[in-house]
Formats: C-alpha cells, sequence, structure tokens
C-alpha cells in the first residue's frame, strides 16, 4: 500500500477510535471529575449552568449513586423561577426526581450495594408517618441539591430500589409525580373498586393517577384541553373523558356521566378555576386530594360544602419513603410502566424544561445523563 494511503488510513482509524472516547469524556467529565447542572441567578429568576465538579465521596451512611435519568415536575419549573416558596436557589442541583444505580457505599452503609439500581425520594427525612418542619426542609431540588448531576451522593435512607421490570428513565418518573398520586388516591383516599375518580389533565400527576385507577378496578374521568390526548387517555381505560377547553361546563358533563351521583375521588391539580366546580359535583363520602394551582391557589372552600356531602379535602404534599414502597409493590404487581413522553439528552436540559412549559406532554418528561 501506497505511505501516503496508509497513513491517510491510520490517521482515519485513530480519529474513528478517538471520537467515542472523546464524547464519553465529555459525557462523564475528566477523570475524579464530572458534570451537573446547578441554578444561577438571572435576570428573572435562574438559569441552568451546565458546571464541572469532582465526584463526591459518600460519609459512612452515604451512598454515590450515578444518576442515569431524570424527569421534570411543574414545580421544577417554579423553582427555577424563583417562584417556589420564594427561598434564594442560587448553586443548588435542580430536580427532585432520578434513578441510577449504585457506584460507592460509605463504610457503615446497610440498605444498599454497590450496583443495585434506586431512585431518590422526593423528602429526604419522610420515611413513614407524619410530615414535620424537617420534612420539608429535606426536598430534593428546591430546598437541597437535587439530581440533575451525574453522580450525587444522598443518605442510604433517602433512596429506595425500584420495580424490576422498570428501566432508569421510567423509574426516574416516579418520586414526585407518581408518589403524589398514589398518597391522593390511596394513603388518603383509600380507593375502592368501581369508585368514580376525577382526574384533571394529562400531566404526570393526572396519568399516573389515570394508570392506578385502571389498575385498581375504579373508573377514570378524565378531562383535557385536546381530544387528541383524550384518544390516549381512552386507550390507557379512561372511562370517560371530557375536553374542558371545549366545553366550558365540563363539571356539569362530569356529574351526568356519574348518572347524577357524583365523583368518589379527585386528584385535583387545577386549583382555583376548578376546585370550586369540583365541590359542587362530589358524591357522598368523597374525598379531594387537593394536590396543585395549575391555574393559581386562591380557591375558597365554603364552609357549608363538605358536612353536607360527608365530603374530605386533604392537601397532600407528595409522600414519604414508605408510600413510595407501597407504590412500587403495586407497580410491580400489576407490571405498570409509567407513560413517558420524550426523554432529553443531558446537554438538552433546557429544551426539556421549554417543553414543559409547553404543556404539549403527556405524561412524563425524561432527561437521560
Ligand atoms: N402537592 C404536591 O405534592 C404536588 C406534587 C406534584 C405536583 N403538584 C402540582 O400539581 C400540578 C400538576 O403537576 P404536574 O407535574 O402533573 O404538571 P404537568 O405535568 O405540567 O401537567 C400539566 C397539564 O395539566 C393540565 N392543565 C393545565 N391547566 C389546567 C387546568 N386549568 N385545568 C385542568 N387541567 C389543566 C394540562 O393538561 P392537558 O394538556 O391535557 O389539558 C397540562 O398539560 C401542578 O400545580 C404541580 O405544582 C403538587
Amino acid at each position: 500500500m501506497d505511505t501516503s494511503v496508509r497513513t491517510v488510513l491510520t490517521l482515519l482509524s485513530a480519529c474513528f477510535f478517538l471520537a467515542p472516547l472523546t464524547t464519553l469524556a465529555a459525557a462523564v467529565g475528566t477523570a475524579g471529575s464530572m458534570q451537573q447542572y446547578r441554578l444561577e441567578k438571572a435576570e428573572q429568576g435562574y438559569r441552568l449552568a451546565l458546571r464541572e465538579a469532582p465526584i463526591p465521596k459518600p460519609d459512612a451512611r452515604q451512598v454515590l449513586v450515578r444518576i442515569r435519568a431524570a424527569s421534570l415536575n411543574r414545580r421544577d419549573l417554579l423553582v427555577r423561577a424563583g417562584q417556589y416558596g420564594g427561598a434564594d436557589v442560587s448553586g443548588i442541583i435542580p430536580l427532585s426526581d432520578g434513578a441510577g444505580e449504585v457506584a460507592d457505599v460509605g463504610g457503615e452503609v446497610t440498605r444498599f450495594k454497590t450496583g443495585d439500581r434506586v431512585a431518590a425520594i422526593f423528602f429526604q427525612s419522610w420515611i413513614s408517618g407524619k410530615a414535620d418542619a424537617r420534612t420539608v426542609a429535606s426536598a430534593l431540588g428546591g430546598s437541597i441539591d437535587g439530581v440533575l448531576s451525574q453522580y450525587v451522593v444522598l443518605h442510604e435512607d433517602g433512596l429506595v430500589g425500584f420495580p424490576e421490570h422498570l428501566n432508569f428513565e421510567e423509574a426516574a418518573t416516579l418520586p414526585c409525580a407518581a408518589v403524589t398520586a398514589w398518597n391522593g388516591l390511596f394513603t388518603r383516599g383509600n380507593l375502592q373498586a368501581g369508585e368514580i375518580v376525577l382526574l384533571e389533565g394529562t400531566g404526570g400527576v393526572s396519568v399516573f393517577g389515570l394508570q392506578f385507577v385502571v389498575a385498581a378496578g375504579a373508573k377514570p374521568l378524565i378531562t383535557s384541553s385536546s381530544d387528541t390526548k383524550l384518544e390516549r387517555a381512552r386507550q390507557l381505560g379512561a372511562w370517560q373523558t371530557i375536553n374542558y377547553r371545549t366545553n366550558a361546563q365540563w363539571d356539569k358533563a362530569a356529574f351526568e356521566l356519574t348518572g347524577g351521583m357524583g365523583v368518589d375521588q379527585v386528584l385535583e391539580v387545577g386549583g382555583e378555576s376548578t376546585l370550586p366546580k369540583v365541590l359542587g359535583i362530589l358524591a357522598f363520602d368523597a374525598h379531594v386530594a387537593y394536590i396543585g394551582g395549575l391555574s393559581g391557589w386562591g380557591a375558597q372552600i365554603p364552609a357549608g360544602v363538605l358536612p353536607l356531602r360527608n365530603a374530605q379535602v386533604s392537601g397532600i404534599y407528595v409522600g414519604s419513603r414508605a408510600d413510595f414502597e407501597a407504590m412500587n409493590r403495586f407497580i410491580a404487581r400489576h407490571r405498570l410502566k409509567p407513560v413517558i413522553d420524550k426523554v432529553f439528552t443531558f446537554a438538552d436540559a433546557d429544551a426539556a424544561y421549554a417543553y414543559m412549559e409547553s404543556g404539549n406532554h403527556f405524561g412524563k418528561i425524561v432527561i437521560r445523563l
């Protein structure tokens, strides 16, 4: 072979060989270091800043997790906008929901070993029973550093295993939206087969709600602004669907669909514009899990409404590790697969936020790390 041709071939093969290595180095950082996003002050709220940082070492009771996937919740938009509780979040790692594999453990860790597949719990210090002020101060990606980082260290108590049939991306959708829907329907709502459950819109919480209600043998009545999304909801087992955009009197339509009996359970995520309507269509003994304020938080609950229906409204704030574990058992038993709308790359985290802001999603949005 001609020497110049050989030289070109050698160079080409070297480039071919080196390219994946270069990509890999960019993906996991240089030796001993990694990449992570942190929130930085911007003109309005905060922006995502990609930073290189040393891979942390776990303390005695801590676990080092190589995060493989993270997912977004509406809260993450509020945190980035500086509108979540008003706390200064500059410098924190965003996002509460992540899953990955255990890369290293501290000397006193007993719950996990290297290689285990784990997901973070939303409130790091809420293990079971009642929440307290310490609980709220331990929320990932808001009160403390979150998971949009190639590696994180967390206390071993702040992690759970997840069902075997789920991959990292699916497991990453569970910590906030799914646990919230679970807590509202089962821990607080005591959902029974045959009950009619009102679900509002087709975002993360409501689509998990839909899947749980179907699996429990109850009857989901779901609303959406989009007929296409309602068709997807029917494919997932929705009992009845209503377009709340084309039918402003969706509450009356819902009441009629229940045969005038009213709805037994509600995952209330709409807030100001939906709660007053919901209170008018409750069945006797109904339970409303008051979760979100997509249209604002200013709704009032007239004092007479609840006793007359022997009904309850519960405020829901995600849930405990015990809720997460109970939910995992249910997900495993029913072989449920979280509905992921779109997966973004780590480099494209901003686009994932923009997609959530658009409201075009159905179910969950994931970032692969
Ligand atoms: N308390 C807690 O612990 C907790 C936990 C999780 C979430 N949340 C809150 O719950 C709400 C939902 O969160 P998410 O993460 O599921 O949000 P998400 O995935 O962004 O859901 C957004 C979807 O909700 C629907 N929607 C928007 N405005 C609506 C309205 N006025 N009436 C009915 N549906 C409406 C739309 O569905 P269509 O496109 O189908 O119309 C929209 O696409 C947010 O307010 C969030 O902050 C609270």
